[in-house]
């Protein structure tokens, strides 16, 4: 029996996350804590926002305050923290709201949780959803384990490396009964199109051009969203205290082909001729300090807890495809009004 403070579950990986444990553990109670910024839409949990077991409350995890009260109402026996800044390319932009939500608001969420579990903290827990991307760059060979040492460099990853740390100082020094997750790049539906498959997505529905940062020779390791929020059950309910589980697919693609891969895609789908949405790739300006390459070993979480992706990469993107198909009024909302303005300032178009 949990109550539950789910922090971001407005968002991509959050919504997903508040779904899975509304329907799985009717007996817990799940508030989901949540400051609807841009990426945080409440569309996203439609179809489970009436459940007897969620409730959803608009706030700012900076606000101590508000957080003291939180815990104060709904004697809450796990965080489950998710709410982040989450986009590379608005951190280069917009460095102190990261810092503000990913620093400071872990470390209220943490504060919060200490004081309210002072007597007891038994049974508690404090999970805290973070990234491969606080372990830097790695090179063409090579994988990230859990010794991997930290070597952040954008200002998304240092202030989610920041927030990492902190959430370990909570556990040393105060005994917080504290896990951490740190996942590789998730795709799916609900998936905020600023972030590459989403974007490329929408454009070639819409037959606009498929913007490439510099030679598309990046290589991410891509996980179907699904299994992610799995891997993050497993570890809540099974995994230690005080341990940090990677989380990966072992699926690691450059970005020029995972595009061409989308685009052959779509063309089957949309009854497009063979190659046409592939004339949509365009090739623009790096991003600013991109890290060349992300790759997870998660052999502790398969050794240790047993968790396996489920999904193919091939399949995880037709279904991810299929969903943006289906939920045209879904996309067409989220890129109305301030979508198209950081559009334009970020693509120069
Ligand atoms: P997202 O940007 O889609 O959603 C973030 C959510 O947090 C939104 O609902 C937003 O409204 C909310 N939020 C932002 N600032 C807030 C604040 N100050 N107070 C309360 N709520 C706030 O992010 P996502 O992609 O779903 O990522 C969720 C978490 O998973 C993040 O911690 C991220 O670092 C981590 N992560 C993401 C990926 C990925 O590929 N997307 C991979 C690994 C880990
Ligand atoms: P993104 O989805 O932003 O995730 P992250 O930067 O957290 O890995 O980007 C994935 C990769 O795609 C990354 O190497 C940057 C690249 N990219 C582009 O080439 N063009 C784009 O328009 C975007 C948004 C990303």
């Amino acid at each position: 029996m949990h109550t539950i403070l789910l922090t971001g579950g407005a968002g991509f990986i959050g919504s997903h996350l508040t779904r899975l444990f509304v329907k799985k553990y009717p007996q817990y109670k799940i508030i989901n804590l949540d400051k609807l910024t841009y990426a945080g839409n409440l569309e996203n949990l439609r179809d489970i926002e009436n459940e007897a077991n969620y409730k959803f409350v608009k706030g700012d995890i900076t606000d101590l305050t508000l957080l003291r009260r939180l815990f104060d109402e709904h004697k809450f026996t796990a965080v489950l923290h998710c709410a982040a800044e989450s986009h590379v390319d608005r951190s280069i932009t917009e460095p102190l709201a990261f810092i503000t939500t990913n620093v400071l608001g872990t470390g209220s969420l943490l504060q919060a949780a200490k004081e309210a579990w002072a007597s007891d903290m038994d049974g508690k827990i404090f999970y805290h959803i973070s990234t491969d991307e606080v372990y830097g760059s790695l090179g063409e060979e090579g994988l990230f384990t859990e010794e991997t040492a930290y070597d952040p460099r954008s200002p998304y990853s240092a202030s989610k490396a920041s927030s990492d740390h902190i959430v370990r100082a909570f556990y040393h020094t105060y005994k917080l009964p504290v896990k951490i997750s740190n996942c590789s790049n998730n795709y799916g539906p609900y998936h905020f199109p600023e972030k590459l498959i989403p974007l490329c997505i929408h454009n070639i529905i819409s037959n606009k051009p498929l913007p490439i940062y510099g030679k598309g020779e990046n290589v991410r390791d891509w996980l179907f969203v699904e299994d992610h929020v799995r891997a993050i059950d497993v570890i809540f309910h099974t995994g230690k205290i005080g341990e940090t589980y990677n989380i990966g697919g072992h699926n690691e693609w450059t970005n020029i082909c995972l595009v061409r891969e989308l685009c052959r895609q779509m063309d089957e789908k949309l009854g497009r001729e063979n190659g046409s949405s592939e004339k949509l790739i365009t090739y623009v300006t790096d991003r600013a300090g991109h890290d060349l390459r992300y790759a997870i070993d998660a052999t502790k979480l398969k050794d240790e807890l047993g968790w396996l992706p489920s999904l193919q990469f091939e399949e995880g993107i037709s279904k991810t495809i299929d969903w943006y198909l289906a939920n045209t009024e879904w996309l067409n909302h989220v890129t109305s009004g301030d979508y198209q303005k950081y559009y334009q300032k970020q693509y120069k178009v």
